[in-house]
């Protein structure tokens, strides 16, 4: 029998992992706070799943399979009761994960595993709240989901081998293709990926030049195929700097959030989603 699968969190990763998920023939909950979040994620997750058909990219059963095998849930406990695998996508807060975290283990059962989308904070950390840290495991999807290919998954110090080869395996189910990789934080990507992301707004704050030149300085002179202040935007300013604050408290100096991100993130320019980051997204 397929895997019963709940995503918590609809925000730009939950939505695109359940509709991931649902399209490889999981059925899954989405679970959020917000009932409004929800249904934008499910109109989003529609929108992009017609979009995929239109190209040919995804095969017109997607449609039925999202239909009949994608549900949204607002009440934690009732989203995880009956569910193998949990995957967390909550924003990159350890205090909220952890509280997540805790009424997941109170109510799935004992074969269920918890995982966590967290781009940046030490597995090992979010486990330790659990009293079956063995269960628990980093399951890393990328920006947007249903295009990246990558799923790092992170091997916490307790997380046992059957955990680690059953999550190896959804990946593969859900068509990625996944990495393992020691617990460690930033693990492979986010800490090589924030130390560009970084220096770029830097390069930015020194005028050393603009935003549309430092990108096309990576994408044509590095074969980068977006830069970085361009990726930034994609992923989110606010979701950026909740990983360089976790990077530079366990890491250190080169992962200091710049002044020029702090301010934008205030202000409300958080990319994307929100119209306006380094580049203009309103048009
Ligand atoms: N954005 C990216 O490109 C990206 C890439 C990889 C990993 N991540 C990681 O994925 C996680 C989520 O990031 P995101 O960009 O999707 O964030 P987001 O802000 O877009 O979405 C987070 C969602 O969680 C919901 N939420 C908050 N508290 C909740 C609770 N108690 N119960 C249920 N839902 C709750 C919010 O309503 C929101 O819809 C973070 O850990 C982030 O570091 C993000």
């Amino acid at each position: 029998m397929s895997l019963r699968l709940t995503v918590i969190g609809a925000g730009t990763m939950g939505a695109g992992i359940a509709q991931v998920a649902a399209i490889h023939g999981f059925s899954t909950t989405l679970c959020d706070l917000s009932a409004d979040q929800l249904s934008t994620a499910m109109s989003s997750i529609s929108s992009s799943v017609e979009k995929g058909i239109d190209r040919g990219k995804t095969p017109p059963e997607a449609r039925d399979l999202v239909a009949q095998g994608l549900s949204t849930e607002t009440d934690l406990s009732k989203a995880c009761a009956d569910a193998d695998v949990v995957i967390e996508a909550v924003p990159e807060d350890i205090d909220l994960k952890n509280k997540i975290f805790k009424t997941v283990e109170s109510v799935v059962s004992s074969h269920a595993v918890i995982a966590s989308n967290t781009s940046s904070i030490p597995i090992s950390k979010l486990a330790s709240s659990l009293s079956a840290p063995e269960r628990f495991i980093g399951m890393h999807f990328f920006n947007p989901v249903p295009v990246m290919s990558l799923v790092e998954i992170i091997r916490g110090e307790k997380t046992s081998e059957s955990v680690i080869d059953s999550i190896v395996k959804l990946a593969r189910d859900m068509a990625k293709e996944p990495i393992v990789v020691r617990d460690s934080p930033g693990f492979a990507t986010s800490r090589l990926g924030l130390v560009i992301g970084l220096e770029a707004i830097r390069m930015l704050e020194d005028g050393v030049a603009s935003a549309e030149e430092i990108d096309k300085a990576m994408e044509l002179g590095y074969r980068h195929p977006m830069g970085p202040l361009k990726l930034t935007d994609l992923v989110g300013l606010d979701v950026r700097l909740a990983i360089a604050e976790v990077l530079h408290e366990e890491i250190g100096e080169q992962f200091r959030p710049p002044q020029l991100l702090r301010d934008m993130v205030s202000r409300g320019d958080l990319g994307k989603k929100s119209g306006r980051g380094f580049h203009d997204w309103s048009v």
